[in-house]
This record gives C-alpha cells, sequence and structure tokens, in this order.
C-alpha cells in the first residue's frame, strides 16, 4: 500500500467516525513560543487540550509535518528515526476517552490495514490499570503482549511528572509492530518496549488528562482528552513489507537521486549506506522547512 493510500485511509477511517479533518500546521508554530518547531500533531491544538479555546467541534484528525532534533544522532543508524516526519494523529477535546481510542486503533491496524494480531502488542504506563485493562479483556491481548513501562516510556510528554515540561500532559499506551526475530537484539528480556529494531513503535495513544504545574504537580484538567501519533513512514515500512523507513515508496526516489550523485551503490548494510539515509532525512527536512519559509 502507497504512503499517500495510507494517509487517506488514516483520515477517512477518523472522518467516518466524527473527527473533522484539519490541515497539517506549518513547521514553525504559529502561535507557541515556547516550541521552535512543530514536533508533534497535538501542538496546534493545545489551547484546546487545556480548555483555554473551545472549537466547534471535539473530535480531530490530521496528518502534521513533524520536526524533531532530539532523535538527530540516531538517523541513518536505526530503522527508524527522522529528523522530519509526518504525524498522523486522532484528538478527542474532552469527548472520548480510553476504551474508544483503543479500539479504534485496534480496529484500524487488524480490519481496516489487515494486520496481522499476532504481530502487535503494546505498553501501559506502569500504573495505568484500567488502559491494561482494556487491551485485556476488550482487545482479549493475552499478558505477555502487553507490557507495563515507567513514565520514561510511557508518558508523554517522557518524564513530564518528574522532569517537566509544564503543560498538558498524561499516560500513554504505545502499539508495537514486530518485524521478526531476525531484526532483534537477541537478548532474553527482549520484548515489546525493547528498543532494539524488532519492535518498532509505531502509534503513540496519549490519555492527556493533567496540567504539569512549575512546582510539579500535576492537577487534573477541566476535561479528559486523547491524543495519538503515528509515524506515517514507520506504518508505510510495515505496510510495504521493509526493513527501513527509508525504503518505502517515498524515500527511494531520494535515495536513487543520491547515488545518482556519484559515490557507490546503495547498500543497507554499510557505512555509506548509513550516510545516504541519514542524507535523504535531511535533504526531505531542509525541503519542507524552506517550503514553510524557514531560511538556512
Ligand atoms: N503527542 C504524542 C507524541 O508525539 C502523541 O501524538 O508521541
Amino acid at each position: 500500500m502507497r504512503t499517500d493510500d495510507i494517509r487517506s485511509l488514516f483520515l477517512r477511517f477518523f472522518s467516518q467516525r466524527g473527527h473533522t479533518v484539519c490541515p497539517s500546521d506549518s513547521l514553525v508554530p504559529a502561535n507557541d513560543p515556547s516550541l521552535l518547531f512543530t514536533g508533534a500533531g497535538m501542538n496546534q491544538f493545545k489551547p484546546y487540550f487545556l480548555g483555554q479555546r473551545r472549537l466547534n467541534f471535539r473530535r480531530a484528525t490530521s496528518s502534521q509535518k513533524c520536526l524533531r532534533t532530539g532523535d538527530l544522532d540516531l538517523v541513518g543508524r536505526t530503522a527508524s528515526h527522522h529528523t522530519f516526519f509526518e504525524m498522523l494523529g486522532n484528538f478527542s477535546f474532552g469527548d472520548y476517552f480510553k476504551r474508544e481510542v483503543i479500539e479504534w486503533a485496534w480496529e484500524f491496524f487488524t480490519k481496516e490495514l489487515n494486520l496481522p494480531s499476532a504481530r502487535l502488542g503494546v505498553s501501559v504506563f506502569e500504573t495505568d490499570d484500567e488502559a491494561y485493562d482494556i487491551w485485556r479483556k476488550n482487545i482479549g491481548l493475552t499478558p505477555d503482549r502487553i507490557v507495563r513501562l515507567g513514565e520514561a516510556s510511557n508518558y508523554w510528554p517522557a518524564n513530564a511528572p518528574s522532569q517537566g515540561p509544564d503543560g498538558p500532559c498524561g499516560p500513554c499506551s504505545e502499539i508495537f509492530y514486530d518485524m521478526g526475530k531476525e531484526h532483534g537484539c537477541g537478548q532474553p528480556d527482549c520484548t515489546f518496549g525493547c528498543s532494539c529494531n524488532r519492535f518498532v513503535e509505531v502509534w503513540n495513544l496519549v490519555f492527556m488528562q493533567y496540567e504539569r504545574k512549575s512546582d510539579g504537580t500535576l492537577e487534573p484538567l477541566p476535561q479528559k482528552n486523547i491524543d495519538t501519533g503515528m509515524g506515517l513512514e514507520r506504518l508505510a515500512a510495515v505496510m510495504q513489507g521493509v526493513s527501513t523507513n527509508f525504503h518505502i515508496d517515498t524515500f527511494s526516489s531520494i535515495i536513487a537521486a543520491i547515488t545518482d550523485c556519484g559515490g557507490p551503490p546503495y547498500a543497507e548494510h554499510s557505512e555509506s549506506g548509513a550516510r545516504m539515509r541519514r542524507i535523504a532525512d535531511h535533504v526531505r527536512a531542509a525541503a519542507f522547512l524552506l517550503a514553510d519559509g524557514v531560511k538556512p
């Protein structure tokens, strides 16, 4: 399935479930001086999560252009990190909460995309029994496919309770796709949530229910929200059965153009291959930044 078709399918799935399809915001957030670049689909909706402003709808979906510099050193070395990427998301502003978002995520993967459920597993925040029970009882996942992790992995933003930043936050549940044993690190405790190339985190479901204050307290928001984010390129790699995001349809012509500039042919498992992947990532990021008015 082409990347463009996956994006359309996602937006249509949530539009059919009462979500308003919203355009991507610019990579340079218009109304958020705390951010240099847009790094998540939820950024443009922050005031609505906080209940500071209201829209005339309470469900939204988007495919957001994102730029993250935090993973810069991983780009090209791992199968699935980028600076620029697209994030598919569905959002609830005080409307539906955990049960609906988990059930829809599962339906999208297993019915809409026909992904084999045996390849899917999830993580939940260590004390989030409610999310655990929904995965266990409503969806029917067996305990070996649900892992409980701490705030570094299963809070958004990561480590928000102990380290901040201030603002809307909440525990999250991540959905992983098992790329197969041959991609694993081989460690005995390698399972869903392991950071090796075997279990790719595809979708993050955030149960955004607190505002972190500067004194470190987590104040319940006036409403419970949902913020999800799924890496379009990661999902495309899964759907196209390729071993890295850089081998999906939208990247292959960029890699081909790089090899046309001279140098060795592209080889996945080589230093030059990793360099070409980095160049492909950075060229794409630079192009989208220029298009949004950022000048070098
Ligand atoms: N905000 C969450 C993330 O960026 C989910 O969209 O992962």
